[in-house]
């Protein structure tokens, strides 16, 4: 007899118990929930014969959006449903509850104008699920099977937490080559594009303001060809900056990338920023087969002021791939020459990994830590919660300290974005607590597990956290907007900046060096964005016309917009001359063409 948490049902063995008539339809009954979940089922129609058998969702536009019609859908066990796409782009049906191998019980795409048969959901057990879009994550809806109930997920955290290897010299060479890295907890090794053979790459720590010299060298097969490397949030020369379309290395070659860790003679703000590819059209496929590693700057006033550090100040990188059977990769770019597309060609993963391990525990004590959590993935964004309530206290972004923390029941983080937190387990000795994504469903299901904290032995020492952390500079910024970004879809579906697509021989905007600037950043497309900008220290100066919420009162370098939002930042252009870029970090997004270069010129005298 299999055994299923609550009213859950595994996905992943299929044993065809048999065919039996609902209905009228025919349906096949991929079910492990139980022996006689034929029989149930069959028994369910006899005592009602007016029962549905079969259920449609339609996926229709919605104001500037979509969503599933009806939002709740009723469905007997065993019945069979189709979910029809009557839109001009793609959507998922994905439900939020995973199996115990940790994948989505269902996880359709389905193209315009497409239907699905949503075969796993006739192999579903009583309950009520939740499902939404991967795409868009406000579309959701209700899936209640036989007579609903409360879903869990039975995630098997089966592998130890681990840190990629640290390197600490002021002068470092890694070396990009194929390995095979250890990701699932069982079978073979997976073959990745790596940074020094780890990932993600090995985790440079430096003091801020200490300069760092890093040569990479390009051992990757001859296939991949050249590559680029992006110091995220970084100030540094353009030609150290990962330049899309020049300062490559080539297969074989290597470049030294000077990073001062210095902005206008000050130490930059020590966060954890990271390292990754950035080559033009190709920085989606480079990224998801490995080019990533995290690069944490440290402040040793940090210590002082009592917050947690040494081994309780741990950088967490989370992200997602896909695997065939045998743990390779999937390819999602194989039709595309690595390109990224419009709408709907996103690269999601069906499995979230920390560290690059999937789903890892790691024993903690009763106390305070430091968690310093990327997001690394190419699209897809994780609202990050604990699930015994607690909440966070976050008191950095990527990019440095906030002027105060902030408690915090959750923090949504898209890609490429960071949060700095601390989480008390005092009370906690000898409980599990799982770091978890919410999905927007509101269901039972709607927490997918993505780490495990065992909480035991002797408490930790003592921590605290201040009730001020920094001082975020404040200089004068002009009141006038020196530009405006416009996010959007051009009439050919491709993603685009004020009407274009990245051209690297184009300069969008010329800055004076020297001088402080106010720009506005809005989104005129359907769809959630998160863009980022380079090289300089960005604060929020309001969202959508109001003071930015706390958490965005720092140093900032990616913003979430969704649809219509918009933000208004600024900087001071310091230091370096040259093209820095700005662009959206879904990384699809980017190589699709939403990218722009701006040029920081010598002041006219
Ligand atoms: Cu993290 Cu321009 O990139
Ligand atoms: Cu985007």
């Amino acid at each position: 007899m299999l055994k299923f948490g609550g009213s859950r049902l595994a996905g992943r063995l299929s044993a065809t118990v048999g065919a039996l008539a609902l209905a009228g339809t025919a349906v096949l009954l991929n079910s492990q929930a139980s022996p006689n979940a034929a029989l149930e089922a069959a028994a369910g129609t006899v005592a009602q014969a007016t029962a549905p058998g079969t259920a449609t969702i339609t996926i229709v536009p919605d104001g500037i959006g979509w969503k599933f019609d009806p939002a709740t859908t009723s469905l007997a066990v065993g019945g069979t449903l189709t979910v029809t796409n009557n839109t001009t782009i793609t959507h998922t049906f994905t439900s939020a509850a995973t199996g115990d191998n940790g994948l989505p019980l269902f996880d359709v795409k389905i193209a315009s104008k497409g239907t699905k048969t949503i075969t796993a959901a006739s192999a579903l057990k009583d309950g009520t699920y939740g499902f939404f879009c991967r795409f868009h994550r406000t579309m959701t809806g209700t899936l209640v099977i036989g007579t609903g109930g409360p879903v869990t997920s039975p995630v098997r955290y089966g592998q130890p937490l681990v840190q990629p290897p640290r390197l600490h010299g002021k002068d470092v060479t890694i070396v990009m080559k194929k390995a095979k890295v250890r990701v699932m907890d069982s079978g073979p090794r997976t073959p990745m594009w790596t940074f020094g053979g780890t990932f993600p790459g090995p985790t440079i720590v430096r003091r801020a303001g200490q300069d760092t010299k890093v040569t990479f060298v390009n051992r990757l097969p001859r296939k991949v060809g050249a590559v680029t490397i992006h110091q995220h949030a970084g100030h540094q020369k353009s030609k150290f900056d990962g330049q899309p379309a020049s300062h490559l290395i080539r297969h074989g070659k290597k470049l030294t990338y000077d990073y001062p860790l210095r902005d206008a003679g000050e130490p930059l703000p020590a966060a954890l920023r990271f390292y990754h590819d950035h080559r033009m059209d190709k920085t989606a496929r480079n990224n998801w087969f490995g080019l990533q590693g995290m690069f944490l700057t440290t402040d040793p006033r940090d210590a002082k002021m009592g917050l947690p550090h040494g081994k309780y100040d741990i950088p967490l990188a989370v992200t997602e791939r896909s695997f065939h059977p045998d743990n390779r990769l999937t390819n999602p770019f194989k039709h595309m020459a690595g390109m990224g597309g419009g709408p709907g060609m996103e690269t999601l993963g069906d499995r979230v990994l920390v560290n690059g391990r999937f789903a890892p525990y790691k024993r903690v004590r009763p106390g305070l830590y430091r968690f310093q959590i990327l997001n690394s993935s190419l699209f897809s964004s994780y609202d990050f919660a604990l699930s015994n309530g607690q909440p966070f206290t976050q008191i950095g972004t990527g990019s440095g300290l906030l002027p105060h923390p902030v408690v915090r029941q959750d923090i949504l983080l898209g890609p490429a974005q960071r949060t700095d937190v601390v989480v008390d387990f005092r009370k906690f000795a000898g409980a599990n607590v799982q770091l978890q994504s919410l999905l927007p469903t509101g269901t039972s299901d709607s927490g997918i597990g993505i780490m495990q904290f065992r909480v035991r032995g002797t408490p930790a020492p003592k921590f605290r956290v201040p009730d001020t952390l920094a001082k975020i500079q404040s200089y004068k910024v002009p009141s006038k907007i020196a530009k405006t970004w416009r996010f959007g879809l051009n009439s050919d579906n491709h993603w685009t900046i004020n009407g274009k697509r990245f051209n690297p021989k184009r300069v969008d905007h010329r800055i004076p060096l020297g001088s402080t600037e106010r720009w506005k950043l809005v989104n005129t497309s359907p769809f959630t964005h998160f863009i980022h900008l380079h090289e300089e220290l960005w604060r929020t100066l309001s969202r959508d016309g109001k003071r930015p919420p706390p958490w965005e009162r720092g140093y900032e370098d990616t913003w979430r917009l969704e649809p219509g939002e918009s933000v208004v930042v600024a900087a001071r252009f310091t230091d370096y001359t040259g093209k820095f870029m700005i662009h959206c970090h879904m990384l699809d997004h980017e190589d699709d063409g939403m990218m722009a270069t701006f040029d920081v010129v010598k002041k006219k005298r």
